[in-house]
């Protein structure tokens, strides 16, 4: 069996592959060491049915001796190990979800159901460094899957609506505190029905913007607001999250040297960790809805294409029904009125599974077939 080692797996996005790779017996098919940054000799955990002592994560001998190494540890972590552990000589397979090494030239951003062709001739070309994708990318190409393979989209403008956990763990505590704190705020007055609710708005309005709301992740509030930005500045006048989806999507694809347009505005808003995004897509064809709605709906076994029909979109193209499942809806398909080649649509993907952990376990599986 592979030699697997496993770094910065108790975080959040690591927590979660540990969970999906427990479901899906991944441990069975390996021989797995877990390296930690502050522990080393503790004893780690038992997934596999047999705890061994913690590893350290910056010793590169230690690393040396795996043959693939999963890190959920994040970018400061890859740039400062990873670099380092190649220069030594270490030829093993690095299966990254940080965005720190993905436009490296040596490197391919994994995401299978869409891009299986490129990670299959990546492996026969001896690539050893695979990378999770950015999650609002993964999600649109798992989505879209369909209408990129058969090379119908002329561009996209995917606007999103981001959850707190994109941003990390301690800003979905802070979303959930906020709300909480808005909430007691006018607790009382809500209990009275006779209350007047333009009092109550004066009072959560007040409540959201006084400085006793905790702002330190997100800088501002999040609950009963958003944010219109996601990530560094670039001189694009793009957020650096915007600039990626472009970038990323066409490295996905294989279409660097002719890239597909796709621009749109990145935005926080307070879900818990399922990303929405709301999709303006140009096709190169003037095709019927149900056509289209067919060639999105056999891309994948995860797409479920939703009727545009208001019952139905309320109840499961929503992050509150998507949360925790692999599931990727995709509705609101219809043609817009700038002409027929135009259409929209909406979709709804769970940003810690597709959109981080999922396509690093089925990277470890493609690499152990
Ligand atoms: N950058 C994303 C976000 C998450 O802030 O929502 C990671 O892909």
């Amino acid at each position: 069996m592979k030699k697997v080692g496993l770094v910065g797996w108790r975080g959040m996005v690591g927590s979660v592959l540990m969970h999906r790779m427990l479901e899906e017996n991944d441990f069975s098919k390996v021989d797995s060491y877990f390296f930690t940054t502050s522990q080393t000799g503790q004893l780690g955990p038992d997934f596999a049915g047999d705890a061994k002592p913690l590893l350290d994560a910056n010793d590169v001998n230690a690393l040396s001796e795996m043959e693939i190494i999963i890190s959920c540890q994040g970018g400061d972590y890859t740039k400062s190990v990873y670099p380092a552990l190649r220069e030594s000589g270490w030829n093993g397979y690095w299966i990254d979800a940080a965005s720190a090494l993905r436009m490296a030239q040596e490197s391919i951003i994994i995401l299978d159901p869409v891009n299986n062709d490129v990670i299959t001739q990546g492996l026969e070309q001896g690539v050893k460094t695979f990378v999770g994708g950015n999650c609002t990318v993964s999600l649109m190409l798992l989505a879209l899957g369909g209408l990129f393979e058969k090379d119908l989209i002329e561009w996209v403008s995917p606007m999103t609506y981001q959850a707190a956990s994109g941003a990390g763990a301690r800003n979905m505590r802070e979303l959930i505190t906020q709300m909480g704190e808005i909430h007691a705020s006018v607790a009382q007055q809500l209990a009275d029905p006779g209350s007047a609710i333009l009092e109550i708005d004066k009072i959560v309005a007040n409540k959201i913007k006084s400085e006793d709301l905790p702002t330190d992740q997100f800088g501002v509030p999040l609950a009963g607001s958003l944010i219109p930005w996601i990530d560094v500045p670039m001189e694009s006048g793009q957020s650096k999250e915007e600039w990626k989806a472009q970038v990323e999507a066409n490295k996905i694809l294989g279409s660097l040297k002719s890239p597909i347009p796709i621009d749109g505005l990145c935005v926080r808003i307070g879900a818990m960790r399922c990303h929405s995004q709301a999709m303006t897509i140009k096709l190169k064809a003037d095709l019927p809805v149900d056509e289209i709605e067919r060639i999105l709906a056999s891309h994948n076994e995860w797409v479920k294409v939703i009727p545009n029909d208001r019952e139905q979109t309320a109840q499961e193209l929503t992050p509150v029904n998507v949360t925790g499942t692999l599931s990727i809806p995709v509705g609101r398909i219809r043609k817009l009125s700038m002409g027929p080649e135009y259409i929209s649509a909406f979709t709804v993907g769970d940003q810690l599974l597709w959109g981080a952990a999922e396509p690093l376990r089925r990277m470890l599986r493609i690499i152990l077939e």
